[in-house]
């Protein structure tokens, strides 16, 4: 639907929009984490304060107080720290419009899945947002949050029926960015409709010197607990996006499960070692996981020999974009510096190849029209049938 290399442009700047923005989120929050585990009763015993923090950073030294309750005087100036969270989920939406719905179709219909026009795409895809975010505002409100360890557990198990149900109907690359926009529009409806309007209604109650009621203030913090262990794993799928080896595989949601578990496992690390309880097994645990999956996942057939069916296919259908000297228009350079001029060079992908061969991702768009025949002939072969 977009030109190509509008599509191009419009992806570079809004990504770079969205990453800038999502840093100084996840920054601040990381940075009011830190602050909240390293308060220590202040040296000066001051009214209303109960912890200090002293530091240094670009040759300037800060002292930061944190007040227990409202200071007594409401300065004139307020810093609430909600645009960068607006500001991630808007240009992330942006991005998923630019790339997933309005680019190459091919990047997210798979038709032996399911043949979506970019309608049904594009309405399955918010849809499933919304439906998201209703169930899980709905376990915040049900008495399960009062049981965390079950609400985790729930709430875990609900994730991975999303990555699954997504990757039914959608290319793996396009599942796994669905899950990550589920997870990131909670994280940013937790701060716009719950954290945000429990801070007014604290602010307003102590400008008016009442006491605020406890209840929403309880509930943001739960909220903003959820935030922050659903943090690892959203930047995880985030990243995905460029590692063909975790979405293209057969059991791709599987997969995406496990390495969010190891991303929540080393936030909880990072939780109890700022309340002083350090575990010694956590960390550990998470790097033997990660080379344990690496190793899980790795391809099991040898160096294949490229037969000359297989050969003419690669060179009608990718050799024209993966060539050192490609003839695709639009295309200057080999994409990813992934050239197939050689059978050696297709023979040592042949796993990559049968993830996104099979997957539909590659030929790129089918911009060279690939058949269903020349698709079930090199997935055939590269996965050594
Ligand atoms: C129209 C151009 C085009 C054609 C044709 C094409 N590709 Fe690609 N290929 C791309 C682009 C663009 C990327 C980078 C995708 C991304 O990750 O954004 C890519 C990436 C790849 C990668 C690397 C993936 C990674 O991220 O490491 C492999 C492997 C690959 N293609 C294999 C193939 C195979 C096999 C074919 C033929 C069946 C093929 N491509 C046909 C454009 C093309």
């Amino acid at each position: 639907m977009l030109d190509l290399h509008l599509q191009e442009w419009l992806n570079l700047g809004v990504r770079w929009i969205h990453v800038i923005v999502g840093i100084a989120w996840i920054g601040t929050s990381f940075y009011f984490n830190w602050l909240n585990n390293h308060l220590r009763p202040p040296g000066n015993p001051e009214s209303g304060v109960d912890g200090e923090v002293w530091s240094v950073h670009g040759g300037e030294f800060y002292r930061v107080v944190r007040y227990e309750g409202a200071p007594q005087r409401m300065p004139s100036k307020l810093h609430w720290f909600k645009w960068e969270a607006y500001a991630t989920w808007i240009s992330g939406l942006s991005l998923l419009f630019i790339v997933y719905y309005l680019g190459p179709l091919g990047l997210s219909v798979d038709p032996t899945k399911a043949d979506l026009s970019r309608w049904a795409l594009a309405a399955i895809g918010i849809a499933s947002l919304a439906v998201g975010w209703f169930l899980y505002d709905g376990l915040c409100r049900s008495g399960l949050v009062d049981h965390p360890g079950w609400f985790a557990f729930v709430g875990f198990a609900l994730a991975v029926a999303a990555a699954w149900s997504y990757s039914l109907v959608l290319t793996g690359r396009a599942a796994y960015i669905q899950t990550g926009a589920l997870i990131g529009t909670i994280m940013a409806a937790n701060v716009f409709r719950v954290i945000i309007p429990s801070q007014r209604l604290t602010v307003a109650a102590m400008t008016r010197g009442e006491v605020p009621d406890p209840r929403p203030g309880r509930d943001a913090a739960r909220r903003s607990l959820h935030n922050n262990y659903l943090t690892l794993p959203v930047v995880f799928i985030m990243v995905s996006n460029h590692f063909p080896s975790t979405f293209g595989s057969e059991w791709n949601w599987a997969l995406l499960a496990a390495i969010s578990l190891v991303g929540v496992l080393v936030r909880h690390w990072f939780n109890l070692r700022g309340q002083g309880r350090g575990n010694m097994w956590i960390l550990p645990g998470a790097v033997v996981a990660m080379i344990a999956l690496a190793f899980v996942t790795a391809p099991r057939t040898a160096t294949l020999e490229v037969t000359d069916p297989v050969w003419s296919v690669v060179e009608a259908r990718c050799v024209p974009c993966h060539s050192s000297k490609p003839t695709q228009p639009g295309f200057s350079s080999a994409p990813k510096g992934i050239t197939f001029d050689t059978r050696d060079q297709l023979s040592a992908r042949a796993a990559v190849v049968a993830d996104l061969v099979g997957s539909g991702f590659m030929p790129f768009a089918n911009l060279t029209g690939m058949t269903g025949e020349e698709r079930a002939l090199v997935v055939a072969w590269a996965r050594g049938d």
